[in-house]
């Protein structure tokens, strides 16, 4: 075994953390058990042939006494070891699958960037599953094969050496003849399951991208691909349907031959008198159990090893570094001033975001983020909420600096609603009350009321109650935004940010919800990023941004007066909206 390959088993086991002794004694115990108990059914085999032969029923009764208490013992201890090692795995899974999920809500907003949820999702899922089962089965066969072939050989040895090294050549034999075989289809087999993955991939882009799919002309691309695909898979599954019945055909008639050679050869060394019936029918049952280990051994072995990749996957995914959670005194206050001070920031490291950028919060103030897509004014939303700590300069909340904020404390701090909300699978309390867990019904319904979702929530069947599946996939836009701001008032924070919390809204909802926001100027600190700049004409400081920069501030009017970017924009957002020229 290669350094690596140990590295990769140190690893594997390591990934189990509770209860290893129960695994191994349940791992070791029963395979241990089940493998002796073939060796044994050999020799209560020769033994119960060798009293029939020489008409000895005492010794046939032993035999069946000796046999019956093996299996006694293998029939009580088997279960015991079963349940240990079982219990063991389920334990180990179920806090191995803790662990990625507290590791997930963890990793740092730059990490999640990077990697891809899908994969993500496929480790927790597959990767942990696989090891499960290279626990819980994987492990057992490899050990079970590897006590039998070793027991059997022994056995055999003790029996008759030099028939016993007749067996084992002809057992080498036949491993490496059945080995090159299944190398011939592996290859196949591999391309086979390559071409299933491309035919679900299809599949599911074809449930993810359905709208796109009925809309555009690409419909008919993916539907030929998909047909070449399936046609492909079916093409390679047929040839190796018709591949492998050969070399079944071809191994059987190797098996066969090894077996017969044993017979014929155990009949003549009988017929000899040099070895006795009994010992020969027992040297042949040894020699199945040493086919069976030589053959499945391996298998087992690579099946072992594809569960090391997921492990070492998942090890991946637990050693990622996680948000750091600075220690220290919780908030400095409830208050809500925020000070931005030279921040430059890039997510990449490559392409700057933000150049350095001044903004000053007063506490309770209202100020507005407005600008080009692009021109990073969600960048702004993130870093606040310290999402993204590797930035350059300053940024104080309370007077503090972010970076020496505990997190909890600092995202206790700051209610965010975010410009795409996300919905959990769940239902519309629970999505609301992912403000406040804490909260009464009766707050709840009062934040759904401010937030203009209640007329909405009351006309359907369930009120509150009502399940909405994963992503909001049945509320329209406007009613998810709705939701997301119920959220926000539930929490009750000193700062409020809202990244275009209106903007899939009609005029007369957001209208109304802007007068719930309206009420709570004065109150909090709010933080509005709009594209609709009618939305935020009441801000007591507009911030404008462009390519990164803050370009201009100042209230409404004083912005409009000086003639610049703030007004070119506000000239083209009463261009789009014809009925809010007044
Ligand atoms: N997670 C990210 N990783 C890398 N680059 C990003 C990421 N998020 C945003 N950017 C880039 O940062 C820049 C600013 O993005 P940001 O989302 O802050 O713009 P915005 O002003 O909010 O635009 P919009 O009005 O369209 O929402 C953009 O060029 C964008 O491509
Ligand atoms: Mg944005």
């Amino acid at each position: 075994m290669n350094r690596r390959r140990k590295g990769e088993y140190g690893a594997f086991f390591r990934l189990m953390s509770e209860k290893k002794a129960a695994y191994i004694a349940g791992l070791v115990g029963g395979s241990l058990g089940n493998a002796l108990l073939s060796v044994i059914m050999a020799f209560t085999l020769m033994e119960m042939i060798g009293a029939v032969m020489s008409d000895d029923l005492r010794s046939l009764y032993r035999a069946l006494y000796g046999l019956g208490i093996a299996t006694l013992v293998v029939t009580v201890l088997s279960p015991l070891c079963s349940y240990l090692h079982q219990t063991s795995v389920k334990r180990n899974m179920a806090a191995l699958r803790r662990k990625g999920y507290a590791k997930l809500v963890r990793l740092p907003m730059a990490q999640i960037d990077a990697v891809s949820k899908g994969d993500v999702s496929s480790r927790l899922n597959n990767d942990i599953h696989q090891i499960e089962q290279a626990f819980a089965d994987q492990a057992g066969m490899v050990l079970y094969t590897a006590f039998l072939g070793i027991g059997s050989a022994a056995a055999m040895f003790l029996l008759n050496w030099r028939f016993a090294i007749v067996l084992m050549i002809l057992s080498v034999v036949s491993f490496f003849v059945n080995r090159l075989l299944t190398g011939l289809i592996r290859k196949d087999g591999d391309a086979m399951q390559r071409q299933l993955g491309e035919v679900s991939q299809s599949f599911s882009e074809l449930l993810a991208g359905a709208l796109v799919l009925r809309l555009f002309p690409a419909a008919g691309r993916f539907r030929r691909k998909f047909g070449d695909d399936s046609r492909a898979a079916a093409d390679l599954s047929v040839s190796l349907a018709g591949k492998s019945g050969w070399l079944e055909a071809v191994n059987f008639l190797v098996n066969f031959l090894s077996f017969g050679g044993i017979i014929a050869l155990g009949a003549l060394l009988v017929l000899y008198g040099s070895l006795r019936m009994e010992t020969a029918v027992a040297l042949v049952q040894l020699q199945t159990n040493i086919n069976f280990a030589f053959n499945q051994w391996s298998r087992f072995v690579a099946g072992l090893q594809l569960s090391l990749a997921s492990a070492s996957r998942i090890r991946e995914l637990l050693e990622m570094p996680a948000e750091e959670i600075a220690e220290g005194a919780a908030a400095p206050g409830r208050r809500g001033n925020v000070e931005f001070s030279g921040v430059s920031f890039s997510y990449d490291g490559k392409h700057p975001v933000l150049h350095r950028v001044d903004v000053d919060i007063g506490e309770g103030s209202t100020v507005a983020f407005v600008g080009p897509s692009g021109s990073g004014k969600s960048t702004i939303a993130k870093l606040l909420l310290g999402l993204y700590p590797d930035y350059e300069g300053s940024i104080r909340i309370c007077g503090r600096e972010l970076r020496d904020w505990p997190l909890r404390s600092l995202r206790d701090h700051i209610a965010f609603v975010p410009q795409h909300p996300y919905i959990f699978e769940g239902t519309i309390e629970d999505n609301i009350r992912a403000g406040n867990s804490r909260a009464s019904v009766d707050e709840v319904v009062r934040a759904a009321r401010m937030a203009q979702i209640r007329p909405f929530i009351e006309q359907l069947p369930d009120g509150l109650r009502t399940r909405v599946n994963e992503n909001g996939q049945l509320l329209s836009g406007g009613q998810k935004q709705r939701i997301a701001l119920a959220r926000m008032f539930l929490k009750d924070a000193p700062v409020i940010v809202l990244d275009e919390p209106t903007s899939a809204l009609d005029t007369a909802t957001e209208e109304m919800s802007q007068d719930a926001l309206k009420a709570l100027a004065g109150k909090k600190t709010l933080v509005i990023i709009a594209h609709r700049l009618s939305t935020i004409e009441h801000a007591d400081r507009i911030y404008v941004m462009s390519e990164g920069r803050i370009r201009e501030s100042g209230a409404h009017a004083s912005l409009l007066g000086k003639g610049g970017l703030y007004a070119r924009l506000w000239a083209g957002d009463a261009l789009a909206q014809p009925s809010r020229i007044r």
